[in-house]
């Protein structure tokens, strides 16, 4: 168990993640911090009062002030504003950043030795301003995305074969976008490749579903992006990092020389342990990976740009 985990940004993806977290006696103490003073600490209240069912000891606290999260061991970002319709991912780039920038200077003044998890979107683009912000060793700042890319996969793949969702592994690479790339030949069930179980036909509109994953969500519910499942996928991050467990998961990372690119952050699988990120890995793609993989480099990269503008 270790100390202190901070979740910024009480909205339905912190409030998830948090009581998920609590639930996991992963800390000591779990800080929301949200614009709106009296809503974190309802919302902290609220998860607390879950503490007797969940048999957790976890103090849940909420507050507006950032200096709360003093001493974090692990920052969770999740505040912004979700994606609005009419509204590309540039333009959503454009109000989350001024918005992040406001809480990497709390969390650089009040937790600097913390790691950061990164979930507000445009979540590349994000990640990559974040290392450049605080200038940290790039082990510590994780980007989430392919981790739920990969969770919605293998749920697609559960519910088409009707087999244990225990046996299927998947493995989602690039930006977190329309560009995804869900990686057929790394994905498995029972060890047996997914080409022996579910024909092509069925296995391209698993994979179309899968990079349609949060907006198939937010059509069906309206008024509200996912908020479980990421809430489930940052839990598991966490979960590698304070258990020391180093899993394999596909998370976002600043490149430096892997996979040919530097000065961008885009999702590849690394090695997640009490040091963060302790490994990336470097897959060797065969022609067809490799250009879906670069398409996703070069989408990701024009929004990494206009991070680069506007700090100049
Ligand atoms: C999702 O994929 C919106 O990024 C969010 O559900």
């Amino acid at each position: 168990m270790i100390n202190k985990i901070s979740v910024i940004g009480a909205g339905r993806v912190g409030e998830t993640t948090a009581q998920m977290l609590a639930i996991q006696k992963f800390a000591s103490e779990i800080v929301l911090i949200d614009l709106d003073d009296r809503y974190a600490q309802g919302v902290a209240l609220d998860i607390q009062q879950t503490s007797e069912v969940f048999k957790f000891d976890t103090v849940i606290k909420g507050s507006s002030n950032i200096s709360t999260i003093k001493d974090s061991n692990i920052v969770i970002i999740t505040a912004g504003l979700p994606r609005k319709p009419g509204m590309d991912r540039s333009d959503v780039l454009k109000v989350n950043l001024k918005i992040i920038d406001g809480i990497m200077d709390g969390v650089i003044e009040h937790a600097n030795d913390a790691f950061v998890i990164m979930v507000t979107n445009p979540v590349d683009a994000l990640t990559y301003y974040a290392c450049k912000k605080t200038n940290w060793d790039r082990s510590r700042i994780i980007g989430q995305a392919g981790v739920l890319d990969s969770l919605r996969m293998s749920s697609f793949i559960a519910m088409e074969t009707g087999l244990s969702i225990n046996d299927i592994k998947t493995l989602v690479l690039g930006g977190h976008g329309d560009t995804m790339v869900p990686l057929t030949r790394f994905t498995s069930i029972g060890g047996v490749p997914i080409t022996q179980l579910l024909s092509a036909d069925v296995i391209e509109g698993i994979i179309q579903r899968t990079r349609d994953g949060g907006a198939e969500i937010i059509n069906l519910k309206k008024n509200s992006s996912a908020y479980d499942a990421p809430g489930a996928a940052v839990t598991v991050m966490v979960e590698s990092i304070v258990h020391n467990k180093k899993r394999l998961m596909p998370c976002i990372s600043l490149l430096q020389g892997e996979y040919g690119q530097n000065g961008l952050a885009i999702g590849v699988p690394v090695v997640l342990g009490e040091n963060g990120i302790e490994r990336i890995i470097e897959l060797e793609f065969n022609d067809e990976e490799n250009a879906l993989f670069n398409q996703s480099v070069n989408v990701t990269r024009e929004l990494t740009l206009q991070v680069d503008k506007r700090i100049g």
